[in-house]
């Protein structure tokens, strides 16, 4: 299925959530208003050559003071929700108390959103540490788990009358590794075995919240992973097939699986023996983190071919290099490389290839037989738009990338998976963390300058589809 058309005649299943993603640092701005203070991602920006073009968040796209404006622009498009995180150093600055002024921004927005009709969909952390929590050790210490529930649960006695949906982490893999290992995001850290602890903290702190919450009362909680599928470069050449092991094992399946599972798959735990992870697992650590969940979010992009090779003798074997994202990381001791294939790519470099998300959500169903709902919580796509003389916004490969990954989830449902919703990233251009401003994901597009927002192509055929999905087939 590939045409706008197609995609709207689709029977859509009653309810299925139509909606628009955003996060608190990329978009709100007012870094240090209302008694909000630095997080990682704040810090971070102030080291030379962190973030492209020298680009901070002090303003990004000013949606604290722009927010009910912002909600019109929802409510015209048609959105069904609207998934968006706090901030929790605006939350509880430096991680130490409540700070009443950031919680009453949280639900001057819930409030505009439920008036509008729009769902609020929220999300507990988006990559924004608050920055005294970092320099007592951040995610590598347990204790920050500890403190990440004291402030879901400030988050939820504020909100929790009006917002049903709770996501604990968005990206736990990017918060941890590319943050603590890669050092291309905040932290900027190059240090795997921090990484690998962190990623065991996000987990216990994903299952301590979702705990706490649901003995608050909160009946929907979930967690969003971004998934991907390996693909081995050549399927008939072992040391492809061992490198898309390891890269599923690393990026997917050590996520998926404490929190489904309540276990990190065994070739995982081979793979970075030597790394620590063992040494911060505690008793009763993954019955914590295994929690019943109510929806898993599926954060997809692009899919990851891969080819291995040996690492050459004597060298030394990090989980992922200074300077690699997700670029070619060594894992064990396999060198990993991602061979360009013959497909479009967007601005970001990402190969495009719908298809790959029907197969990935039928690999979810398969393999995690006992999920409950999956909804589509970010896919979208960085292009430069183009803006026409009477100031509309011209984005042809944006629009097409949308509809043809809403084709593809359409598929997913003919296939009998549960899909549940789709969340287009991003409703604004923003913050592109390590990129700055320079990679537009919107489909409205913000001018940078005046903050003016003008909705996209991408923007009106997503509304056309909404709206021609509601109507009877
Ligand atoms: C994933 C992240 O959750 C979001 O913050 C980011 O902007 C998009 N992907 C695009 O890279």
């Amino acid at each position: 299925m590939k045409s706008n058309l197609e995609a709207q005649e689709f029977p859509w299943p009653q309810g299925f959530l139509w909606g628009s993603a955003t996060a608190a640092a990329q978009i709100e701005g007012a870094a240090r208003q209302d008694g909000k203070e630095d997080s990682i991602w704040d810090a971070f920006a102030r080291v030379p050559g962190a973030i492209s073009g020298g680009h901070n968040l002090e303003t990004a796209v000013d949606h604290y003071h722009r927010y009910a404006q912002d909600v019109g622009i929802m409510k015209t498009l048609g959105l069904d929700s609207y998934r968006f995180s706090t901030s929790w150093a605006r939350v509880v600055p430096g991680g130490r108390t409540v700070n009443q002024k950031g919680l009453d921004f949280y639900g001057r927005l819930v409030d505009e959103l439920l008036e509008a009709g729009i769902l609020p969909w929220l999300t507990l952390y988006h990559w924004d540490l608050p920055q005294e929590l970092e320099e007592r050790g951040g995610w590598a210490n347990r204790e920050t788990a500890h403190r990440f529930a004291d402030y879901a649960e400030a988050v939820h006695g504020a909100l929790g009358d009006r917002v049903a949906h709770w996501t604990t982490f968005n990206e736990p893999l990017c918060s941890s590794l590319i943050g603590y290992a890669a050092g291309e995001h905040a932290p900027g850290r190059t240090e795997p075995r921090a990484a690998l602890a962190a990623v065991h903290h996000q987990h216990l702190a994903h299952g301590l919240v979702a705990k706490r919450l649901r003995e608050l009362g909160a009946r929907e909680i979930g967690i969003t992973l971004n998934l991907t599928n390996a693909v081995p470069n050549d399927p008939n050449d072992p040391a492809d097939e061992e490198a898309a092991r390891r890269i599923d094992a690393l990026w997917n399946r050590m996520f998926l699986d404490p929190v489904l599972r309540g276990s990190y798959p065994a070739d995982l735990l081979r793979d970075v023996e030597g790394l620590g992870l063992g040494e911060v697992i505690q008793d009763g650590d993954l019955e914590t983190i295994h929690q019943p969940i109510d929806f898993l979010g599926v954060n997809h992009y692009h899919d990851d071919n891969v080819s291995g090779h040996p690492l050459p003798a004597g060298e030394a074997a990090p989980l992922l290099p200074t300077g690699s994202t997700k670029s070619s990381p060594f894992v064990g001791s396999e060198y990993v490389s991602f061979p360009s294939r013959n497909l479009p790519r967007t601005a970001m470099g990402w190969e495009v290839n719908p298809q790959g998300l029907r197969v990935l959500l039928n690999r979810l169903a398969n393999d995690y037989p006992d999920l409950q709902a999956l909804y589509i919580t970010e896919n979208g796509a960085a292009y430069e738009d183009r803006v026409e003389a009477d100031g509309s916004v011209a984005d042809p490969e944006r629009r097409d990338y949308i509809m043809e990954h809403i084709g593809a989830v359409a598929g997913a449902i003919e296939d009998g998976v549960d899909v549940r919703g789709y969340f287009v990233w991003s409703l604004l251009d923003n913050f592109e963390w390590a990129w700055g401003y320079g990679k537009r994901f919107g489909i409205v597009r913000v001018d940078y300058d005046t903050q003016v927002r003008t909705i996209k192509d991408s923007g009106l055929a997503y509304a056309e589809l909404i709206r021609a999905s509601r109507e009877p087939k």
